[in-house]
This record gives structure tokens, C-alpha cells and sequence, in this order.
């Protein structure tokens, strides 16, 4: 395999975008990224789009995205892992790169979710976790789902609303300082405890919300990206894993097994240890997930996971900062854009590109954590700058 570098990222505005399409939202960060690597659509090797797509009646988006963006007739392919479609373009692209199959390689992470209303959307996502028994008998929706997780590890470890209310404050304070962000307004944590509640212990502001928007990550052989730019970010490792989408078939409700193995993996590919990462971007689509994701991820002991956030330990200046763009509480969920963001964010955070939102970088590490569904996929991605 060779060695792959990070030479260019974009990102369009994240929130309601009635103002374009899918293909013109999707062009809102491939512009910006091929503008940072200074390359062309003729450049372009091999392109992955992900996205999940259920939401518009287009069926190959990634065909109206390609042709659209100029990229034809590189080698194109549509990515889907749920909410991690994005981390999963982004594997496809660099493994393309890391085989010799292409020079440059682009992963476009797209979605439009509000093409339709927010109870389909929400129905939509439910049959997303497990179509037959749980979303035909029971009617799970994801807010459903992470409550389950909440409320166990509220019950197992002493994990209290307020914890989960301190990670809805600290990802809206740091939204609040991204321009590309759903939500730039910062919050208090008695106005995270007031919000209503959508499945208890999970109030709204526990939840992400439902968001339009793409993010575009161009990779390079090294080669290549000596030739493109002096600011190469090496991806050091991609670890991904897979688990039960039938809930029943877990052992317990205290953390994702595919969070712990696809970072185990990529912990032992790079090399490294928790302790070793400046900066990590996690999967937050509701705050217990970021707590889950701490612990799973190494980050502290098991059980926690609510004290780190409640002392200050994920923020700037903290242990280790966690989500400095807003994560997907703040910044917002189009679910196959995510992916390809947090590894723009932690590009951004590794070059000292980050303005307001920059965190102290000491090893030369940051880490994309990437859940598909309630952890039917994960995919931990770690990046340096050697
Ligand atoms: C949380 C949720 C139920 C809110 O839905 P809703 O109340 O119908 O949302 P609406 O779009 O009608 O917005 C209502 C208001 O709440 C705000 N809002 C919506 N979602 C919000 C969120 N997550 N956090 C804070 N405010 C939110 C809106 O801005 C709006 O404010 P306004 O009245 O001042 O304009 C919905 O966003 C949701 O299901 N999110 C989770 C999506 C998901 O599961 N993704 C996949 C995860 S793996």
C-alpha cells in the first residue's frame, strides 16, 4: 500500500438549503476543495460520493453530482453505511490512491434531507435501524434508539441529563465560531435542560437536527502531493467495523462494539494510542453518543464519560478537544456529508487552519470518529501531519 495524503478539503454552509440542488450543493464544497489542492476535474482519478439519498427522487446522485462538478469520466461510485457514508467515500478514494489505482482521488459526501417533511424524515431514519422487528413491531425512531443507550448508562455509571446537557453547551459554543455551521448561536445549559423532551432522557437539544449539506476531501499519492502542496496530512489509518442492526443481539447498552473495534484497528495501524491524539472529531448525533463515543474511543475509563465533558476536559485547553466545529449537535447531520466534514475539520485543525477553533497541536494527531446507524457501521479514520 502507499502512503496517502489529505491535499484538499471543502465544505458548503450546513443547515435548510432551498436555495439549490443536490448537484449545486454538492459543487459548494467540491469547488473549494479542488481550489485548495490547485487541481481540476481532469486531475481527478477516481470519485466516491457518499450519501444515503432516500430523501429526493433522484436515484444516482452520484452520477448528477459527477457530471455536474465536471469530473467525468474518472471512475465513479456511490457510497452508502447510513449516517457514515461519508467516512465510507472516503476509504473507497484513498484505498484507490493507496492501491496505485489513481494519483488524486476525490470523496464527496453529500445529502439533502430536507426535500421532505420532518415525519417522514423521521420514519425514514427509524427503518434504518431494524426494518423488520424493531421498526415494523416496535416503532423505533433514532431519538428512540439513544435513549435506550442514555438511560442505561444513566442507570449503570451515575450519568446525569446535566452531562448530557454539557455536551449539547460546549458543541454549541464551538458551532457558534463556524461559519459552515446549522446552528451558530451558543446556549446555556438550563436552556439545554428546559428544551422539550423528544424521547426521555433525550431533550431537542440533545439531538442533532435533520440538515442539507456536503463536504469534499481530495486525496494524493505522495508523489502527487509533494507536488501540490507543503501542507500534506497523512492518513495514518482507517479502521471500520460492523455490528448487529437488531438491537436484541447486543450484549449490553453502554457503548458501541464497532466504535471499540474499528478503533482498535486504526489505534494498531497508525500506531498510536488515545493518549497520543490532539484533536478528535466524534459522532454526536445525539449527546449520549459523544459520551459513548469518549469511552469507546479511549479517550477515559468506561463509565465516565460524563465527568470529561463536566470538567472541561473536551473543550480547547481540555485533555483532549472533542468536536470544535460544532459537531453534529451544532454544525448539523446530512448524514452522508458528515464523514467527509470531520475529516475537513480535523485537516483544518492539523494544518493550524482552525482560526477561533484551533486546539493546541503537540503530536501531530487528529481522529475521525464516524458511526453508521446506532453502530451498524463504524469508521475511525486517524490523520497526521508526518
Ligand atoms: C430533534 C428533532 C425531532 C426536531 O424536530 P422538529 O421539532 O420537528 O424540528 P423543526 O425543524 O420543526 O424545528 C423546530 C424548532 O426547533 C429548532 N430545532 C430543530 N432541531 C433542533 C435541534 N436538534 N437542536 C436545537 N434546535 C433545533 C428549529 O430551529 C426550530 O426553531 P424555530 O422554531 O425557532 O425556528 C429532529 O431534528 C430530529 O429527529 N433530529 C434527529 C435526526 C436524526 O435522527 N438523525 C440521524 C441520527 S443517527
Amino acid at each position: 500500500m502507499r502512503r496517502v495524503a489529505v491535499v484538499g478539503v471543502g465544505s458548503s454552509k450546513f443547515g435548510r438549503r432551498d436555495d439549490s440542488n443536490l448537484s449545486e450543493l454538492a459543487f459548494e464544497s467540491v469547488k473549494p476543495a479542488m481550489d485548495d489542492a490547485g487541481v481540476d476535474g481532469k486531475d481527478i482519478g477516481f470519485v466516491s460520493v457518499g450519501t444515503v439519498g432516500t430523501w429526493y427522487e433522484e436515484p444516482l446522485p452520484a452520477v448528477a453530482v459527477a457530471e455536474y462538478a465536471g469530473l467525468n469520466p474518472a471512475g465513479l461510485v456511490r457510497c452508502e453505511a447510513a449516517c457514515a457514508s461519508g467516512s465510507a467515500a472516503f476509504k473507497v478514494a484513498f484505498q484507490s490512491v493507496a492501491s496505485g489505482e489513481s494519483e488524486v482521488a476525490m470523496a464527496i459526501g453529500v445529502e439533502k434531507m430536507t426535500e421532505i417533511d420532518m415525519p417522514t424524515t423521521i420514519e425514514l431514519i427509524g427503518r434504518a435501524g431494524n426494518y423488520l422487528w424493531e421498526f415494523e413491531n416496535i416503532g423505533m425512531t433514532f431519538a428512540g434508539y439513544y435513549a435506550l443507550y442514555a438511560s442505561a448508562h444513566m442507570a449503570r455509571y451515575g450519568t446525569t441529563e446535566e452531562h448530557l446537557a454539557q455536551v449539547a453547551v460546549k458543541n454549541h459554543k464551538y458551532g457558534a465560531m463556524n461559519p459552515y455551521a446549522h446552528f451558530q448561536s451558543e446556549i446555556t445549559l438550563q436552556q439545554a435542560l428546559d428544551s422539550p423532551f423528544v424521547a426521555w432522557p433525550l431533550r431537542l437539544y440533545n439531538c442533532c437536527p435533520v440538515s442539507d449539506g456536503s463536504a469534499t476531501v481530495i486525496v494524493a499519492s505522495e508523489q502527487a502531493a509533494k507536488k501540490l502542496t507543503d501542507t500534506p496530512i497523512w492518513v495514518k489509518s482507517v479502521g471500520t467495523a460492523s455490528d448487529t442492526s437488531n438491537l436484541s443481539k447486543r450484549p449490553d447498552y453502554l457503548g458501541l462494539r464497532a466504535t471499540i473495534q474499528a478503533a482498535k484497528q486504526a489505534y494498531e495501524k497508525a500506531a498510536v494510542s488515545p493518549t497520543d491524539i490532539d484533536v478528535a472529531e466524534v459522532h454526536d448525533c445525539f449527546t449520549i453518543a459523544e459520551i459513548l463515543a469518549y469511552e469507546d474511543l479511549g479517550f477515559c475509563e468506561k463509565g465516565t464519560g460524563g465527568r470529561l465533558v463536566e470538567d472541561e476536559e473536551t473543550y480547547i485547553g481540555g485533555r483532549i478537544p472533542v468536536n470544535l466545529d460544532g459537531g453534529l449537535k451544532a454544525k448539523g447531520h446530512p448524514l452522508g456529508a458528515t464523514g467527509c466534514m470531520m475529516i475537513a475539520e480535523v485537516t483544518r485543525q492539523l494544518r493550524g487552519e482552525a482560526g477561533k477553533r484551533q486546539a493546541p497541536i503537540k503530536n501531530g494527531l487528529g481522529l475521525a470518529h464516524n458511526v453508521g446507524g446506532t453502530g451498524h457501521y463504524c469508521y475511525v479514520t486517524i490523520l497526521g501531519r508526518q
